[in-house]
């Protein structure tokens, strides 16, 4: 299962691999296909000794619309083994420094994915969202363990209850990027701090990282799968059913019946 070629660009220049959202039509939404293109990247990055920093970036106006919605309802991920959960796994376990570049939207996964990113950079047109209880879910990518360390409780209920977006300077204030800079430079500063990673000792790099996330890999890992049971079960339901179809046509959703 391989995405369209476009969808997903891959490049790698002196030790930084830049992978790049290329979806645009679609706001950068990730299919099953996508997840495998991506999980298989970061597989090969880090495995090769020539990569020593990995860099995600979008558009200048969208990073990532999360989940594609028809695609999961079409083929809702049914085991641990799914694409989107091989994809959590391999970023959250990844022994290498990602570094992302956000620019407008990054909804769900679009946001989530970033707790499992070491620097990152925003546009100042960034807004951050986990909708998950909006689309009949419950949060995936450890972020119901992640989003609290972090924001603290209630700010991380506020983001995962009510689900509404949140921009640069708030995601500045709480920790979750490194600095907030005009769109346009965003890309071009991500890849002067992958360069600057990429220049220093990769045994360094990878052993920081290591001591850095020792104390809960196992944690996250646990987490990653606890989430996935329930969201896979949550798909399939009612509510999910309901939101999805209503995104697809585009009306408002009716949970009165959920
Ligand atoms: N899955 C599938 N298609 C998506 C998508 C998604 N998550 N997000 C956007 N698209 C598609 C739209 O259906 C539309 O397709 P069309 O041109 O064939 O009608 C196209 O991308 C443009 O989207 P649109 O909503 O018109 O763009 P916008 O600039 O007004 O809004 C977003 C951008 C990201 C705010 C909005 O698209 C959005 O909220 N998307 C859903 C996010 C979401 O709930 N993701 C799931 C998280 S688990």
């Amino acid at each position: 299962m391989n995405a369209s070629p476009q969808d997903i660009l891959t490049h790698t220049e002196a030790g930084v691999t830049t992978i790049t959202f290329n979806r645009v039509d679609k706001k950068n939404s990730l299919t099953a296909a996508m997840y495998a293109t991506l999980a298989d990247a970061l597989d090969a990055a880090a495995h090769d000794a020539a990569v020593r920093v990995v860099v995600f970036q979008g558009d200048v106006a969208i990073f990532s619309a999360g989940n594609d919605i028809g695609d999961f309802l079409q083929q809702p991920p049914s085991t641990q083994d799914a694409p989107v959960f091989r994809f959590l796994r391999t970023i959250a376990t990844f022994p290498k420094p990602v570094v992302a570049a956000v620019c407008g939207p990054a909804v769900g996964i679009g946001t989530t994915m970033l707790f499992h990113c070491d620097l990152v950079y925003a546009g100042d047109n960034a807004a951050f969202s986990m909708p998950f209880v909006n689309l009949g879910l419950c949060p995936e990518a450890a972020s119901s363990l992640l989003v609290p360390q972090m924001l603290g409780y209630h700010r991380a209920a506020e983001a995962l209850l009510l689900g509404e977006p949140f921009m640069a300077e708030a995601a500045l204030e709480v920790g979750l990027v490194n600095r907030v800079v005009p769109p346009t430079e965003c890309n071009a500063i991500a890849q002067a701090q992958a360069r600057k990673l990429a220049a220093k000792p990769l045994s360094a790099l990878i052993e920081t990282k290591r001591l850095l996330k020792h104390g809960q890999s196992a944690a996250v890992l646990e987490r990653i799968n606890e989430e996935g049971t329930s969201f896979g079960r949550m798909l399939r339901e009612p509510a999910a059913r309901e939101a999805f179809s209503a995104f697809m046509e585009k009306r408002r959703p009716d949970f009165s019946g959920c």
